[in-house]
C-alpha cells in the first residue's frame, strides 16, 4: 500500500546513468528542489553545469512532501527574533518569499502544469500552552509588516485556541514542478545523470569524486545538495542535524475544503492541504527521530482523518525524512571556511520547498557573483551550533545508541512469515534477516556504514534504519538515504566498510 501520489502523478523524462570519467566546471550532487533549482539558475546564466542523482530526479524528499510553498514555517520568526534579532527574521522571510516568487515566475514562464494556487497559510494550536507562542509569532509578524491576522476559529472542524494566518502563500504538485524545471535546465544546456551515487569525495582546487560504478568526476566547483551532505568536510553536519521521519496519508474527499492550508504548532503534527487535481485530502504528521518509531504512525493519521473528516478509505500512504538544524535556520553556503569551491544546502526542517529553492538562488549567486545578500543569514549559525542544548542532547542519544546497539545480541529465531525483518544471531554474529514474498532470504551485516551504529528494523517501510544520524538501507542493503554512502554487505561477505566521509 505504500505509494507516493506525487511520484505516481509525474513520470519524469528519465536520464541515463554516468558511464565514463568526466571533467566538469560545476557539479551539483542531488536532484531535489535545492539541486535542480541551482542547476537551472546556473545554466540559465550561461554556465556549464552537470547534476547527478543517486536515484531519480524528485524521488527524494522533494517528491514526498506536502507541497506547501510558504514563508510561514511553523513558529520560526519569533524564535529567530529571540536568538538573532528582528533583522535576521526579516531576512529569513524575505529570502523565502523571493523563493515563492521565483517558483511562481518559472511556472508562468514555462507554462508548468503543476496545480499551483495562491492561498493563505495557517498555523494553529489546540493546546493552551501554545496559544501564547502563536500570539508571540503574530507580534513578530506585525513588527515585520506581514499581511496576517490572528484568529480564534478556523473553517475546519477542529476546536482551536489560536490560529495565525499569513496571506498570499501557495501550494502545488512538487514532482510535476521539479520534473519540468529539470527538463528546462537540460533544454538550456545542463546535463543530468540519474542512478549515479557519489561514494567518495576528495576536496581540492579541483575536487575528485568517485561514483558507485567506480567512475571519476573531476569538478572545479561542487554543490552538495544531497539532502544530507554526502561529504562532511569537517563541517560536523552529522552531529548537528536531527533526522526526522514524517508520515503522509491521502484520501478522496468530495466535501468542500477551505482555500487555505493548515498545520498545528504542537506535537503530534497535523498538516493538512487539499489536492485539487486528485479531489483528495492530504494529511501529514507524526514526526519522530529516524530509527525511534514505536507506533503505527499511518494508523494514527488515518484515525485523525476518520474522526475529523469522516474518511474511511485511503488511496496513498508514504513517509519521508528531513533534517532539523539546531537553531531553525538551514545550512546554505560554503561547506566550511576552507572550501571556497564546495557548497552545501541542508537542514530545511520540513520547509525545504521554499528553503531549497532559496538555497539554489543563494548558492548560484555565490558562484556567479562571489557573494549573496543572504550569505550571512545562513552562515550565522554554523559556529555556534556545537554549544546548543539540542546539539548536546542529540549527541548524547547517539552515544547511547552506539553502545546499546552493540550490546544486544539478536534473536536466535528466524521469523517464519515473509515480509518480516529481524536482527538475528548467526554463529555469534548480529545480522539482519528478511524474507521476501517469493521466499528469497536476505541476510545483511547491520552495522551502519556511516559511523558504525547498529541498525534497527523498520517494519512500516521494510528498511534498516540508523538511530544515530538517520541513514536508511533497503532489506537488500542498498543505501536509501542519509549520510551513509556505502551499502551493507551480505553476512557471508567481509564486514561492512565504514566511511564517514568526514575529511
Ligand atoms: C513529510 C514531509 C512533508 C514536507 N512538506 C513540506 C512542505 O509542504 N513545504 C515545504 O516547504 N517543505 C516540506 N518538506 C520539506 C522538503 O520536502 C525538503 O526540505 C526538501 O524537499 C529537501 O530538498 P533537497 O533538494 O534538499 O533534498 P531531496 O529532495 O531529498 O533531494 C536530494 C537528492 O540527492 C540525492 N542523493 C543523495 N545522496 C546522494 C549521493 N551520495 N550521490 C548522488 N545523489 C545523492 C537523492 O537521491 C535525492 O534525489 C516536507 C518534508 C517532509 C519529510
Ligand atoms: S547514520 Fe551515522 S552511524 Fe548510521
Amino acid at each position: 500500500m505504500n505509494k507516493v501520489y506525487w511520484i505516481e502523478s509525474s513520470e519524469g523524462r528519465g536520464y541515463k546513468k554516468l558511464d565514463r570519467d568526466i571533467q566538469v566546471d560545476y557539479l551539483i550532487i542531488g536532484g531535489g528542489l535545492a539541486g535542480v533549482t541551482c542547476l537551472y539558475l546556473l545554466v540559465s546564466a550561461g554556465l556549464k553545469a552537470v547534476l547527478i542523482d543517486a536515484d531519480r530526479i524528485g524521488y527524494g524528499c522533494s517528491g514526498r512532501n506536502t507541497g506547501k510553498i510558504t514563508a510561514q514555517h511553523a513558529l520560526v520568526y519569533s524564535s529567530i527574533e529571540k536568538q538573532f534579532g528582528l533583522e535576521r527574521a526579516r531576512q529569513y522571510y524575505e529570502v523565502n518569499d523571493k523563493a515563492l516568487e521565483l517558483i511562481e515566475t518559472l511556472i508562468a514562464r514555462y507554462n508548468i502544469q503543476c496545480d499551483f494556487q495562491r492561498m493563505p497559510a495557517c498555523v494553529f494550536t489546540q493546546d493552551e500552552s501554545y496559544a501564547e507562542k502563536i500570539r508571540q509569532e503574530y507580534e513578530t509578524y506585525q513588527k515585520m509588516g506581514l499581511d496576517c491576522r490572528l484568529e480564534k476559529e478556523i473553517p475546519i472542524p477542529l476546536k482551536i485556541r489560536n490560529a495565525l494566518i499569513l496571506n498570499n502563500q501557495a501550494q502545488f504538485n512538487p514532482k510535476k514542478y521539479i520534473d519540468a524545471l529539470a527538463d528546462e535546465a537540460v533544454n538550456q544546456g545542463g546535463t543530468i545523470y540519474e542512478d549515479t551515487r557519489i561514494v567518495d569525495f576528495q576536496p581540492g582546487e579541483r575536487c575528485t569524486l568517485k561514483t558507485g560504478d567506480k567512475f571519476t568526476i573531476e569538478a572545479g566547483h561542487v554543490v552538495i545538495a544531497s539532502h544530507f551532505p554526502c561529504y562532511d568536510g569537517m563541517g560536523f553536519y552529522f552531529a548537528k542535524l536531527k533526522p526526522m521521519r514524517t508520515y503522509a496519508v491521502m484520501a478522496k474527499y468530495d466535501k468542500s475544503f477551505p482555500k487555505c492550508h493548515f498545520i498545528n504548532a504542537e506535537d503530534p503534527t497535523r498538516s493538512l492541504r487539499y489536492v485539487h487535481e486528485a479531489d483528495s485530502l492530504l494529511i501529514v504528521g507524526e514526526s519522530h527521530k529516524v530509527g525511534h518509531q514505536k507506533e503505527d504512525h499511518y494508523l494514527l493519521l488515518k484515525k485523525f482523518g476518520n474522526e475529523v473528516f469522516g474518511i474511511d478509505e485511503y488511496q496513498y500512504q508514504w513517509s519521508a525524512q528531513d533534517y532539523e538544524p539546531p537553531r531553525n535556520i538551514p545550512y546554505v553556503g560554503y561547506l566550511n571556511k576552507d572550501t571556497p569551491n564546495i557548497f552545501v544546502a541542508t537542514g530545511f526542517n520540513k520547509w525545504g520547498i521554499s528553503g531549497g529553492t532559496a538555497a539554489g538562488m543563494v548558492i548560484s549567486n555565490m558562484i556567479r557573483n562571489g557573494s549573496s545578500p543572504y550569505e550571512e543569514l545562513y552562515s550565522h549559525t554554523t559556529l555556534m551550533d556545537v554549544a546548543s542544548s539540542t546539539f548536546v542532547t542529540e549527541n548524547a542519544d547517539v552515544a547511547v545508541q552506539l553502545i546499546s546497539g552493540k550490546l544486544k545480541s539478536g534473536d536466535t529465531e528466524i521469523p517464519e512469515s515473509a515480509g518480516i525483518g529481524r536482527v538475528i544471531n548467526l554463529g555469534g554474529k548480529r545480522c539482519g534477516y528478511y524474507k521476501d514474498q517469493d521466499g528469497r532470504e536476505y541476510i545483511v551485516d547491520v552495522t551502519c556504514t556511516h559511523m558504525g551504529c547498529e541498525l534497527k528494523w523498520n517494519q512500516l517501510e521494510a528498511s534498516w534504519d540508523c538511530p544515530c544520524h538517520g541513514s536508511r538501507f533497503d532489506y537488500k542493503g542498498n543505501v536509501l538515504e542519509g549520510p551513509a554512502c556505502l551499502p551493507l554487505n551480505r553476512h557471508d561477505q567481509e564486514k561492512n566498510k565504514i566511511n564517514p566521509q568526514i575529511r
